[in-house]
């Protein structure tokens, strides 16, 4: 059937949302190939604010998921409905298949390829990632009760939790790593990361992994060593000390999550010197370039302004700390690791060596241009790398 305008498609999921028919929705095949938003899933759920519509924005490395109310989401699916050619919309009683071409729109009906009435329910112990039952650690780490329900304060430590194991998952499938694997996280902070990367390399892929968790304050790295013990995780442990003074011969892959300001440029180091597979991190506060900035050019105009300029030194130090893992062989990548409504650290910067050949210099010199045009004088993962 075709049609001269979206309407009559846009009229069948507004009725399936009312009368709560709507399975889901998937809209795909992008446009244009330079669009990074590869595919969205859009479901109806219930949570406390209301009924919602719940957009899963999948990208090549990771997923994005925004809630929007029922209106403002019906406006963003026609808008994104410009940039690809095919949605399927899936209820209980029919799907309905919408084909975009220059011809114009032709919606295919068939039979409902799911019947069953969905649940509005936010679906928060579903994964397949990490076990919830008898997930020891979990209960430990209090973030599931003993009757291995998430706590009701949890649910969004546990999706951040998930969301990166899904991410590690994709990454260390495109990196080439040995099967006996060296993980070291650095800032493991009460553990919650370095319990899940474990649980996961140990329980849902090939490798024999060998994680240690590296952290200042003795008291996590002791109660994190008895839950260790207790979950029985034998090549999981939790060393007390300094990211920079750690001995560090072996890694194949380093993670620094949110190690404060230049912990992160320390942990990078190690995995650089170490010659790591992959360094995953997802750099938190960043003082040390904000204080050097003197910048006296065009951009003076709206450095003036506190949060631009806080911004924009996070903003550089990430993009010298990616120029710098490029210049020592690395393949990057910078991207937003999770949903900003759940932190505002969500910057993860990913490395994964490579064996091609690198102009080293005409990097440097990149970096150099950089930090003329913003005044600063020393980037400490460079002066790392400089001194060693
Ligand atoms: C914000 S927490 C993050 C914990 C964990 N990585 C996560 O993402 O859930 C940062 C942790 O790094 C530790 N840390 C910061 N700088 C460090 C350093 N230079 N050496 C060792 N640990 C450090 C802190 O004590 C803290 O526990």
């Amino acid at each position: 059937m075709k049609e001269s305008n979206l309407n009559p498609f846009i009229s069948k999921i507004e009725n399936s949302v009312s009368e709560r028919t709507i399975i889901k929705l998937t809209i795909s095949n992008r446009n244009c190939k330079e669009n990074k938003l590869l595919k969205v899933f859009v479901k109806l759920i219930e949570i406390k604010h209301g009924v919602k519509l719940s957009f899963v924005y999948r990208y090549a490395t990771n997923d994005i998921t925004k809630n929007f109310g029922v209106q403002k989401g019906i406006n963003i699916i026609v808008n994104l409905l410009n940039d690809f050619s095919n949605a399927i919309l899936f209820t209980c009683n029919e799907d309905t298949e919408l084909i975009i071409s220059k011809k114009g729109f032709e919606l295919k009906q068939s039979a409902p390829k799911f019947q069953e009435t969905p649940s509005l329910k936010h679906d928060h112990q579903k994964t397949g990632l990490i076990d919830i039952e008898n997930n020891v650690y979990l209960r430990e780490l209090g973030v599931t009760t003993s009757e291995w329900k998430i706590k009701k304060d949890m649910h969004d430590k546990f999706r951040q939790i998930n969301k990166f194991i899904e991410i590690f998952d994709s990454l260390i499938n495109e990196a080439n790593l040995p099967p006996k694997i060296y993980v070291a996280d650095m800032g493991s902070g009460k553990g919650y990361l370095t319990f899940a990367v474990y649980d996961f390399l140990i329980n849902k892929t090939k490798y024999t992994p060998f994680v240690t968790g590296i952290e200042y304050r003795k008291e996590l790295v002791d109660s994190c060593n008895v839950i260790a013990q207790k979950a029985n995780f034998s090549n999981l442990t939790f060393k007390s000390g300094s990211i920079g003074t750690t001995q560090t011969d072996n890694i194949d892959v380093l993670i620094a999550l949110h190690a404060c300001d230049t912990a992160t440029d320390d942990a990078i180091f190690k995995g650089i010197i170490a010659k790591s597979g992959l360094i995953i991190c997802a750099p938190c506060c960043h003082k040390q370039i904000r204080k050097q900035f003197n910048v006296n050019n065009e951009f003076t105009s709206f450095l003036k302004h506190g949060i631009l300029e806080e911004r924009q030194a996070e903003l550089i130090t990430d993009a010298i700390r990616a120029l710098l893992m490029e210049a020592h062989g690395y393949k990057t990548k910078v991207f937003e690791f999770i949903s900003n409504e759940h932190t505002a650290k969500n910057i993860m910067i990913v490395g994964k060596k490579t064996d091609g050949i690198i102009n080293r210099d005409e990097i440097l010199e990149k970096i150099k241009a950089i930090k003329d045009f913003y005044g600063i004088k020393e980037h400490y993962l460079e002066k790392l790398l400089q001194n060693r």
